[in-house]
Order: C-alpha cells, then structure tokens, then sequence
C-alpha cells in the first residue's frame, strides 16, 4: 500500500465514489492508516472462533434438479463457483450486510456472503431457501452453496484502491479463521432490475395496492400482468413458509430486465421459529393461489424438509442439517398456517376461484 493510494482513497470515499454513505472520512483516514501499517490487515485481526471444515467436508448432496428460470441444471451452474481463484472482487451495495460479487479465473461470477456479524444475514439461510425453492418446485431462488475462499483472494480481487476499504470491510464485519472466508455463494444472476408492475414498485405503497387488487379473488388482471402475479403469488406463499421479514423492506424484490421473470433474491433473514408479522401480511393480502404449490405446501413433510437441508460431509461420516430441528419445526407450523388461510379462502369463495393461479 502506497501512501498515495491511501490519499486516493480518502479522497474517493470524501467524494463519495465509493458508494458506502456510511462511511465518513475519518474513518477512512483511519483505515487508510491501518493498511498502510499492516497491508495484510484483514488476516492479521483479532478472529472470532469460527468453526470452518476443510474444504473437502463441504460437499453439498443437493435436491433432484427441478427447473428453474436460470438457464441450466443447478449443479452445472455451482460447479465453478470457488473451483478457480478470485480474479475480481465488488461490494454489492443496496443492503444492510456484508455481500460481495466475485469474479473466478474460469469466468464463472458468484454472489457470496461470508458468515458475518449482522445476525440478518446468515448464510446457511440462504441455501436452505434455495433448497425448499426447489423442493416446492418454484425454481426462482437463484442456486447457492458453501464455499471458501482465502481473505487475501478477495481482498486482492478489488481494484488497488479500494483494497483496503474491502480490507476494512472484511475485518469489521466478516467472521473468519486462519485467513479463510467461509459462507454461502449463488450463481449471479447477469441482470436484475428492481420489480414493477405497471411501472409501480411492487414494494411501495401504490404497487402493493395494485397487486393486492390482481390477487383477489375474480380479479381483473390484465393479461400482460398474469404471470408476473403468478410468480409474486407464489413468492409470497414462500415467504410467509421461510419468514422471510425482508423482503419488503426495500430493494429485495428484483426481476428481468424483460419484466417477465420474477426472482426470489435475498433469502438471508429467513427461517425465525415465528410467524413474522411482515410475511403473514402479506399472505393474508392473497386470495388466489396456484393450485400446484398448494398441493405441495400442503403435502410437505418434515422428512422432505429434513432431505432437502441435509449437508453431507464426506470425511466427517455424518450428515450436518442447514436447519436446526426447531427451525424445522416452525417451517411446518408455519405450513399449517399457510393452509388454514387458503382454507378460510377456499370455504368463503370456492376452490375453484381460489385456487386459480
Ligand atoms: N445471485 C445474485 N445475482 C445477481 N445479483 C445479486 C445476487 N445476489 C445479490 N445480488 C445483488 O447484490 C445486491 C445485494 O445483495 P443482497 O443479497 O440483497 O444483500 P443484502 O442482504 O445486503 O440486502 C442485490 O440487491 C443484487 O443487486
Ligand atoms: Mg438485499
């Protein structure tokens, strides 16, 4: 690290170049110091106990491929993820967690979220959520797995200088050992946009009240509209089955560029033992359903569920659970949940205008 760089640097982040509004200048002074004292800093700080497996014992035995809207089988999609070394790397913003886009020397692109301080952001969520996406035959989670990739390959991937706000980043917020990044990667998925309908936000106020209107029992939807209602439809019942309590806090429901497929990103903040507030009102806001997933929630069992979290670990001999049994538990609470209110549905309006989807 060369003192002009650090200079470059905390004139980047004081022009706000960087994005990261949160961080002010002394800050970056500060960082921008500690680079320069120990370039290596993100490996040398104190780290908390975190238990990472050789990579060999990460091994995930994943699901029957369903199809999915992302354009090949799961595994071939997964399969160069963390197989070759980080050429690139960026800090998504936009979020409230530690979520980065590495580029691999094979091409392959791959969102990765470290294990990492902010409790809203547990990796193992996501590809349990990736997981029951496929198990309920949704196909829209976009494919995750374990992964680990060296500190110092990420933090080398970053253009020179914002090596040490990756750097900084990593230390302050990431939980690692012996320089080793452990967490979640998904196939990236090349272009999102933030979800319309009719040119409304869905997650605004006017396009939730739209499309509460089009999953309304009878509704008029237009036919430009149906399928996008039918994905959302299902997003929703998905949400309220892994309480999901962030979907709708802004910047979470992203689509196509073509408007035409809808994508169930962001799954991190999942899997409470509640029935959250945020994805129950949701689903209390549809009427209508698609008659398949009705069948599946319905028929969901924790065996099924148990199947799908199973991580396999060859060299341990045992098999380790994405979920806690608790967790599980209220997965399938939640579930009945589900079909009570599709039921209350169903005796109001008839299975027929219900179950339309
Ligand atoms: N698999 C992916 N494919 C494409 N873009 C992604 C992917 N994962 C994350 N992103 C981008 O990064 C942003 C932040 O990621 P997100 O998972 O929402 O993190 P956070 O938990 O911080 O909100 C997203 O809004 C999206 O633009
Ligand atoms: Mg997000």
């Amino acid at each position: 690290m060369r003192l002009g760089t650090a200079i470059a640097l905390e004139l980047l982040i004081a022009g706000g170049a960087i994005g990261a509004v949160t961080f002010g200048v002394t800050r970056a002074a500060d960082l921008a110091d500690s680079y320069l004292v120990k370039p290596a800093v993100a490996a040398e700080l104190p780290l908390p106990e975190t238990e990472l497996l050789p990579k060999a014992m990460l091994h995930v035995e994943h699901p029957p491929s369903t199809p999915s809207v992302f354009g090949g089988p799961d595994l071939e999609l997964l399969a160069p993820l963390g197989a070759t070394p980080v050429v690139k790397t960026k800090i998504n913003h936009g979020g409230t967690s530690l979520s980065l886009r590495l580029d691999f020397a094979s091409g392959a692109r791959a969102a990765f979220k470290p294990l990492q301080i902010y409790p809203q952001s547990d990796p193992r969520k996501e590809i349990a959520a990736y997981r029951i996406d496929r198990l309920l035959g949704i196909g829209r989670v976009p494919p995750a797995t374990w992964a680990e990739v060296t500190v110092a390959s990420v933090v080398a991937g970053a253009e020179e200088q914002y090596r040490p706000f990756v750097a900084k980043r990593l230390a302050d917020e990431a939980l690692y050992k012996q320089g080793m990044l452990r967490g979640e990667m998904s196939w990236w998925v090349p272009e999102v946009v933030p979800a319309r309908l009719n040119g409304l936000p869905l997650d605004e106020p006017e396009g939730r009240h739209l499309w509460s209107q089009y999953l309304s029992v009878n509704a008029k939807v237009p036919p430009e509209a149906r399928n996008l209602i039918t994905q959302l439809g299902a997003m929703i019942v998905f949400d309220a089955l892994v309480d999901n309590d962030d979907r709708w806090s802004g910047g979470n429901i992203l689509m196509s560029p073509d408007r035409q497929v809808l994508y169930t990103m962001d799954n991190t903040f999942t899997f409470s033992r509640e029935w959250s507030d945020r994805p129950a009102y949701a689903l209390k806001k549809c009427q209508v359903f698609s008659r398949a997933l009705v069948a599946r929630i319905r028929g969901l069992t924790l065996a099924q569920l148990e199947a799908a979290v199973r991580v396999t670990e060859p060299r341990a001999g045992s098999p380790s659970m994405l979920l806690t049994d608790e967790e599980l538990a209220a997965v399938l609470m939640r579930r009945d949940r589900i079909v009570e209110h599709i039921d209350r549905m169903i005796a109001e309006y008839g299975e027929s205008a219900v179950l339309s989807l």
